[in-house]
């Protein structure tokens, strides 16, 4: 770990648990000082608790629950923010997650979620801290996308169309803000070794399997991977880079 992100402010997205919450974990060890939102606010405030005593200030992170696909709360989220802190330099758009099955078995419903989940709450976010970042002169957008938008992995079609609009979104936010100090990039990790991936594998082996034969390492991401990208690109180190969709992906997609 390093003191890379003194002084910097950070809103973590879905950061109650899985990848979000090692995000979390991993920018307040940088020296962030954070943000977290989460749909579940006891699972948000027990994260923001468990980190209080590694915080920068000791305190724990300031929590913002609710449905960051709804504009209201995502603008809460960048507000609460400017509040604790008075300022906003790092957005990570973690929150999301696949609702994962063969198109044709989708309800209307679940297409909806998964594009909710997965591209509105990161539009909204966004939008609302933007404007912020270029008032301060700079900033830094990762969204944590997904490699499967590259190999068409099976039953990620929905998904995909959320995550592909996610990368799509950072290449013009890129190109938009290029000039006011902000850069916007996207890590897509394959499957990643999460609570959920275990869950999966013990329930369906040979489903696990199939995600995994795609990867050349023949492993998941560990989150900590995830996480390394993620702080990298919201350093001041990573000044240069915009308008990436940067794979954490043991090899699954060669570029
Ligand atoms: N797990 C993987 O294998 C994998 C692979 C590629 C990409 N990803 C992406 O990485 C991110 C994190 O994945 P994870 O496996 O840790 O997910 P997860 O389901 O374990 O956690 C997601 C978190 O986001 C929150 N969230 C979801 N929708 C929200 C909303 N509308 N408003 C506010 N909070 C919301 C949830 O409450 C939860 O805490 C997701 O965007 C996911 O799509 C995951």
């Amino acid at each position: 770990m390093s003191s890379a992100l003194t002084g910097k402010v950070a809103l973590v997205t879905g950061a109650g648990r899985g990848i979000g919450l090692v995000i979390a974990e991993r920018l307040m060890a940088d020296g962030a000082r954070l943000v977290i939102a989460n749909f579940d606010e006891a699972e948000a405030k027990a994260a923001a608790e468990e980190m209080s005593a590694r915080s920068v200030d000791g305190k724990p992170p300031v929590v913002v629950p609710g449905n960051l696909a709804d504009e209201t709360v995502a603008k809460a989220a960048i507000d609460a923010a400017i509040d604790a802190y008075g300022r906003l330099d790092i957005l990570v758009n973690n929150a999301g997650g696949g609702i994962i099955k063969p198109f044709a078995e989708h309800t209307p419903d679940t297409l909806r979620e998964t594009i909710d989940r997965n591209l509105w709450t990161a539009i909204w976010c966004s939008y609302h801290a933007l404007p912020v970042m270029r008032a301060q002169g700079g900033g830094r957008i990762v969204n944590i996308g997904a490699d499967s938008v590259r190999n068409g992995l099976w039953d990620h079609a929905a998904y995909n169309a959320a995550k592909g609009g996610m990368h799509g979104m950072s290449t013009g936010l890129a190109r938009e803000y290029a000039r006011d100090g902000i850069t916007v990039n996207t890590v897509a990790p394959c499957a990643t070794n999460t609570p959920q991936m275990v869950e999966i594998t013990e329930r369906d082996p040979k489903l696990a399997e199939k995600f995994l034969s795609v990867i050349p390492m023949g492993r998941p991401a560990e989150m900590s991977e995830v996480a390394s990208m993620v702080s990298y690109l919201s350093s001041d180190e990573a000044s240069f880079i915009t308008g990436q969709v940067i794979s954490v992906n043991g090899g699954s997609t060669m570029l």
